[in-house]
């Protein structure tokens, strides 16, 4: 593990990925390491760009790295005004660095259920926790024992983009309605892999 820990610049983001590979060959995870090695990679457009896909409905998921099965290093491309619901991490870490423009993170505290009299749920607004600024290249960190989060790029002007690690990897988790604390599962997918666009999957029906 040390010989893992022994250099913590990183220069480019191929070498953060080469360097997140290796910590994550084994199985525990030093949150502060990674966070400060997140940290030491100084955002550079040359190395993100052609995973930067940007789309005018929504903000787009465009993977970097599997990792081997143990994570997914994402990039995620906000246009001015988009943002996520509130959600959980599906019990897993959530590495977050902005790579251009800024992000506002709201964190939010789990929903407390509540019953009434005749069994139904109870409506309460969420609590929020705290609300926070995330400027180029700094780094955030939730997991679900923290609380749940939403993301936004507040900007009418820039958009921003954003780096996204999950361990282990997730393909779903539950968004929550901040006025009533109730919740949905949602699927996750991806708008690019490896810098190529995902292709549209069409069901038919029989
Ligand atoms: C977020 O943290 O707001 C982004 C969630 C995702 O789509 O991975």
């Amino acid at each position: 593990m040390d010989l893992c820990k022994s250099n913590a610049e990183i220069s480019c983001l191929d070498e953060l990925v080469v360097k997140l590979r290796e910590i994550f060959s084994q199985d525990d995870i030093d949150v502060d390491y990674v966070q400060q090695l997140m940290l030491s990679y100084k955002s550079n457009p040359r190395d993100w760009r052609k995973y930067a896909h940007f789309d005018r409905h929504r903000y787009t998921r465009n993977l970097v790295d599997e990792g081997n099965g143990r994570y997914n290093l994402m990039l995620l491309a906000w246009s001015e005004g988009q943002g996520s619901s509130i959600h959980d991490h599906s019990n897993a870490h959530c590495f977050m660095k902005v790579l251009a423009g800024s992000l506002r993170e709201i964190r939010y505290d789990w929903p407390k259920e509540e019953h009434n009299l005749f069994g139904d749920d109870g409506v309460k607004e969420m609590k929020m926790q705290r609300e926070t600024t995330l400027n180029t290249n700094d780094v955030a960190y939730i997991n679900d024992s923290i609380g749940l989060h939403r993301v936004e790029n507040e900007s009418h002007t820039q958009p921003a983009v954003s780096l996204h690690l999950y361990i282990p990897p997730f393909n779903s988790c539950r968004t929550f309605d901040q006025r009533t604390g109730h919740c949905n599962k949602v699927t996750f997918t991806f708008h690019s892999k490896y810098g190529k666009r995902t292709p549209f999957v069409v069901s038919v029906k029989n």
